[in-house]
């Protein structure tokens, strides 16, 4: 922990009193150099607070508004730049500390089952890590969707809470292919959603129907190694993507209309979202190995 002088807002940037971050994997990628960043850095992306101060050129937001962002570098702060294009509205009825809970994670799950694979009326899905910040909220929302969800979790208590979330079944890691083949008759699963990586790949992969999906979305366990693409010809014209949330945020519209809905689940009662774990902000070091130990559930939390 160090005091920075407060930062002043640029050109189209907003100043914002922290009140809640998000603490995501990706963090932790960009700590261990997964994904370089220039040093010195202040890590963090996501949160949520109010405005403090606005930048030239900034109509959007007046102080006072209580905001959020998926992509303000250097959120782990008591105070952050994010750029006003970054910003969304946090409607009334979502408070600070759920704003910043569900936003990455809450679009990360709204893209994967509404546009890269898009969940309908009885699609089949293999889901890893159900119990996960993502897990949770994707379970939900492939069953608000019509979709059927299998998932992995590594505990008892974590299955549980994969089960609250809507999961049809719960399994174990070993179990994911004989059972994904067992509850559809034998075809496989529609669509493989896999952030676990390393250790699941070959697993989510022989669980695929034939032109099945395979989602490699993150590398929880590790990144998978280079891959032989006639495997996708040996396992039945299977397909491979590796999606990342800017790629399904290109643009404000695309942005606001994803948040839009994702609130709107949220202040409607119909995506529950929970906060598994906050940590005050010199805690973060604690906040990271639990995570990267697996002993988290849901959301982690920093709150400055
Ligand atoms: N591509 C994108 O757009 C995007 C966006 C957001 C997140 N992600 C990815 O989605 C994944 C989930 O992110 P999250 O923040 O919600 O984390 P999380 O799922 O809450 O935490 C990771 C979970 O993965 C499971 N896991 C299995 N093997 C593991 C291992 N060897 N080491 C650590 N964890 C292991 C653990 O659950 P069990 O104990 O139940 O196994 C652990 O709790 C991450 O890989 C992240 O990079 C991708």
């Amino acid at each position: 922990m160090t005091e920075l002088p407060d930062p002043a807002p640029g050109p189209g940037q907003v100043l914002v009193a922290v009140e809640a971050v998000g603490v995501n994997f990706i963090d932790t990628y960009r700590r261990g150099g997964v994904y370089p960043v220039a040093l010195p850095s202040v890590l963090g992306s996501e949160g949520a607070g109010r405005v403090l101060a606005l930048g030239d050129g900034v109509g959007e937001f007046a102080v006072g508004d209580l905001v959020a962002w998926k992509e303000g570098p250097g959120s782990y702060a008591e105070q952050v730049l994010v750029a006003a294009a970054e910003l969304v509205p946090v409607p009334h009825g979502v408070d600070a500390t759920t704003a910043a809970a569900v936003l990455l994670q809450g679009l990360t799950a709204h893209y994967l089952c509404t546009d890269t694979f898009p969940v309908t009326d009885g699609t089949w899905a293999l889901l890893h890590a159900g119990a996960g910040g993502v897990g949770l909220l994707l379970t939900q929302m492939i069953r608000l969707r019509g979709g059927h969800v299998l998932t992995t979790t590594s505990t008892p208590e974590k299955a549980e809470l994969s089960r609250g979330a809507g999961a049809d079944r719960v399994v174990g890691y070993a179990e994911a292919t004989a059972v994904a083949r067992e509850l559809t008759g034998g075809r496989g699963v529609d669509v493989a959603y896999d952030s676990v990586g390393r250790d699941t790949f070959d697993a989510s992969l022989q669980a695929l129907r034939p032109r099945g999906l395979m989602v490699l979305f993150g590398g929880s366990s590790g990144q998978v190694p280079p891959f032989d693409v006639q495997r996708l010809n040996s396992g039945g014209s299977l397909f491979l993507t590796r999606p990342t949330l800017n790629a399904y945020t290109l643009d404000r519209a695309e942005l606001l209309q994803r948040t839009t809905e994702l609130f709107g689940w949220v202040r409607d009662g119909r995506l529950d979202v929970r906060v598994g774990h906050t940590y005050p902000l010199d805690r973060v070091r604690q906040a990271h190995e639990d995570l990267e130990g697996r002993r988290t559930t849901g959301k982690v939390l920093l709150v400055p």
